[in-house]
């Protein structure tokens, strides 16, 4: 899973999560693949933001990575009254996992502040990958609108732009949190901006039968996957677990991962019943959303990274009409 966008993983890179199972899972996969993480920005999505910073300060101190800057970030939409996604990742973001607390304290810098930072210092260099709703960057946006040609590229889990929502039927979950900041996120002037929606991420998925093969008794990154997604298998019944994070945070550090096409996006933010609803046009500039993924070829890579007992599956656009 190498291409000419490879080398993007020597690339400094900022991942904004609002940790929850996935980005919990994103962040493991990050940490595995040796990405050169500069820093980690939260904001209030599956869990209020207090929640979300404590359960990313105990992540990347079980990774062995509490190094790792944590920013805390927005504590609510931009305009939107604030709704959680406990029922799906559980009343402590994590799955009921009761992970040692970290020694480590967040950092001082707000995560706005430090996107900002980080696009000004890494000017031409930056990776941003934002795993949350994107009231953080929007915020920077506003703040600094020149982050838009000094951060290299931009990664973003959001939308549902072929196929219904995850939240509502017309909505994906981190569009529907905060559509006002996905709307001016979608619609600023970005050099490089990919979209991974639920397009996608609905191709890569964790079957329950490689979890279940997962040895129980396991302190490192296997362990980890294996407590995260018990809740999924076991409680909520599903028989997949959808690698919507984790896809994100790989096409940032290879986007070979993925193909698409270049369109305006549309984003409803009233209070309606299509609330977050994602609507594409096709254009010469603009996001380049996410349409087609070799899907196989990153499950796998990502059970390798894990030390999942996975076999070995094939590459190529599975999704190929
Ligand atoms: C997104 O919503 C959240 O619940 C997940 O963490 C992921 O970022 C998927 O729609
Ligand atoms: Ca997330």
């Amino acid at each position: 899973m190498t291409g000419r966008n490879a080398d993007i993983n020597k690339s400094p890179l900022v991942i904004d999560v609002d940790t929850g199972i996935d980005d919990a899972v994103a962040l493991a996969l990050a940490v595995g693949k040796g990405a050169n993480i500069l820093g980690v920005t939260t904001v209030a999505g599956n869990v209020p933001i207090e929640v979300a910073t404590r359960n990313t300060l105990d992540v990347l101190s079980y990774l062995g990575r509490d190094d790792i800057p944590v920013h805390r970030g927005a504590s609510r939409p931009l305009v939107a009254e604030y709704q959680d996604a406990t029922h799906v990742h559980g009343g402590n973001g994590l799955g009921g996992v009761d992970l040692a607390k970290s020694g480590a304290d967040e950092a001082a810098l707000a995560g706005p502040a430090f996107i900002i930072q980080s696009a000004a210092k890494h000017a031409g260099d930056l990776t941003l990958v934002t795993l949350g709703p994107l009231t953080n960057l929007a915020i920077a946006l506003n703040v600094r609108p020149e982050i838009t040609y000094q951060i290299r590229r931009v990664v973003v889990m959001g939308g549902a732009f072929s196929l219904p929502g995850n939240v509502t039927p017309h909505s994906e979950f981190n569009v529907y949190v905060d559509p006002e900041a996905a709307r001016q996120v979608f619609e600023a002037d970005w050099g490089d901006i990919t979209l991974v929606g639920l397009d996608v991420t609905h191709q890569t998925v964790l079957s329950r039968e490689l979890w279940e093969r997962i040895p129980e008794m396991n302190d490192g990154p296997a362990g980890l996957v294996r407590g995260l997604m018990a809740r999924t298998f076991t409680e909520r019944a599903m028989s997949g677990f959808y690698l919507h994070d984790p896809l994100a945070v790989g096409v940032a550090l290879d986007l070979d991962l993925v193909q698409g096409t270049f369109c305006s996006v549309a984003v409803e933010s009233s209070a309606s019943a299509t609330r977050g609803e994602t609507t594409v046009a096709a254009a010469d500039r603009g996001p380049r959303v996410a349409t087609r993924v070799h899907a196989a070829a990153f499950v796998a890579e990502f059970g390798a990274v894990l030390g999942l007992p996975i076999a070995d599956a094939a590459s190529g656009f599975e999704n190929a009409e």
